[in-house]
């Protein structure tokens, strides 16, 4: 229990709670575009089909309707498998904790980007690894980097990518990059574990598949989940792997939970049979796009010079780079007590530390009014930190 020390996020999520405060801090969808009438159908019909089976105890693995058409869902971006390897997790952050488990012993090697989502550093530290960090740029992790990491530590255990807008930082791993990871891991005999929840929120520019669809040898396990496109709170997220790997997380998962809340699998099933996903995701997409055009916008305008910023072409967060004196904590603490602003000073995405001259601004959660008022009033602190 050493360890386990609150986390920034959750401790500013309650500030976030307080009146009058602007939050580009935690990663929430923006709640206006949850489908709720549909999900409420979706309920509905979910038990009135079976109400019996709905709410009795279920398999560890997941219910395989759902199964079925989150594979069918996957197929559609480029990975083919099969029912047996395939896992609904209760939100990929369980993904993550099951990874741990699944691979770490104390002191063994995790290769991450630098910054990497800091739920996913919380997740595997609890297992004790030794935190490996790969420089990123704007196509996303460096393979020349990873390639020097790998070679002086051939014995690491996994990569841990984010590769589609990551959190924090935004930046989508470029096609190229994805082929050559997937070669070094088969290369170095290491896995590669791909956290892509903000896949398919993508409102601008084209994609490329996700490094799952690039692996030939059975080295990437996928991590997905519906958080981000339908709603956080079902808890819903599935992983694609090696059957053999699958074996280990599924007497892991019975440990844990016995099973992901069956009734919301049936509700996602239910809302997959009857709505059409595509056209939700460009409604809340489209809405994503004004807001990250409108932060995008205020920074350059109104920001001090100095700063480099990322500008995403999906997701929900832009990255901030201040000079290299300047510490986000400082300027959180004066944004908050002066101007009732909040972000998440980036120090917190870096698994051995340092770098607190950066910061995360999540886009999604505000409205335009806010975001609008909420820059402006950030420009103002930042401006009394960098002259
Ligand atoms: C990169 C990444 N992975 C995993 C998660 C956890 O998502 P879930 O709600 O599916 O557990 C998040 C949530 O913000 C995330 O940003």
């Amino acid at each position: 229990m050493e360890l386990a020390k609150p986390s920034f996020i959750r401790e500013s999520l309650k500030l976030a709670a307080e009146p009058n405060i602007i939050s580009f801090g935690g990663g929430n969808p923006d709640a206006n575009y949850f489908p709720a009438d549909a999900l409420l159908s979706a309920c509905e019909e979910a038990l009135r089909l079976d109400w019996r089976n709905a709410l009795q105890y279920a398999i560890t693995e997941g219910n395989i309707e759902l199964r079925k058409i989150l594979l069918a869902l996957m197929e559609h971006i480029g990975i083919s498998a099969e029912l047996s390897q395939i896992i609904i997790t209760s939100g990929s952050q369980q993904g993550l904790d099951m990874t741990g488990k699944v691979f770490l012993d104390p002191g063994d090697k995790v290769i991450v980007e630098s910054p990497t989502y800091m739920g996913a550093i919380n997740a595997f530290k609890y297992y004790q690894p030794q935190f490996l960090e790969v420089a990123m740029d704007e196509q996303g992790m460096d393979m020349d980097d990873l390639e020097r990491v790998l070679n002086a530590h051939p014995d690491a255990k996994f990569i841990y990518t984010v590769p589609d807008f990551q959190n924090p930082t935004g930046r989508v791993l470029s096609g190229e990059r994805r082929r050559r990871l997937v070669e070094l891991a088969e290369q170095y005999d290491v896995m590669v574990i791909e956290d892509n929840p903000y896949y398919f929120l993508r409102f601008e520019g084209t994609g490329v598949p996700p490094v799952k669809a690039y692996d030939k040898y059975g080295r990437v396990i996928f991590l997905g989940s519906m958080s981000k496109i339908l709603s956080p709170s079902l808890r819903i997220g599935w992983i694609i792997g090696p059957e053999t790997a699958l074996e280990k997380y599924v007497i892991l998962k019975q440990a844990a939970d016995i099973h992901t809340n069956e009734l919301s699998q049936r509700m996602v099933a239910q809302f997959f049979l009857h709505e059409n996903l595509d056209q939700h995701i460009a409604l809340i997409n489209k809405q994503y796009k004004v807001k990250k055009d409108l932060m995008v916008q205020k920074i350059s305008d109104c920001f001090p010079a100095h700063i480099s910023f990322t500008k995403p072409e999906g997701g929900l967060f832009l990255w901030l780079e201040l000079p290299e004196k300047i510490d986000a904590q400082e300027i959180f603490q004066c944004a908050y007590a002066d101007e009732r602003v909040i972000f998440v000073p980036g120090e917190t995405f870096y698994a051995n530390g340092g770098h607190r001259n950066t910061i995360r601004l999540c886009f999604s959660s505000m409205s335009t009014f806010e975001i609008d008022s909420g820059m402006d009033r950030l420009a103002a602190v930042l401006k009394n930190f960098i002259s």
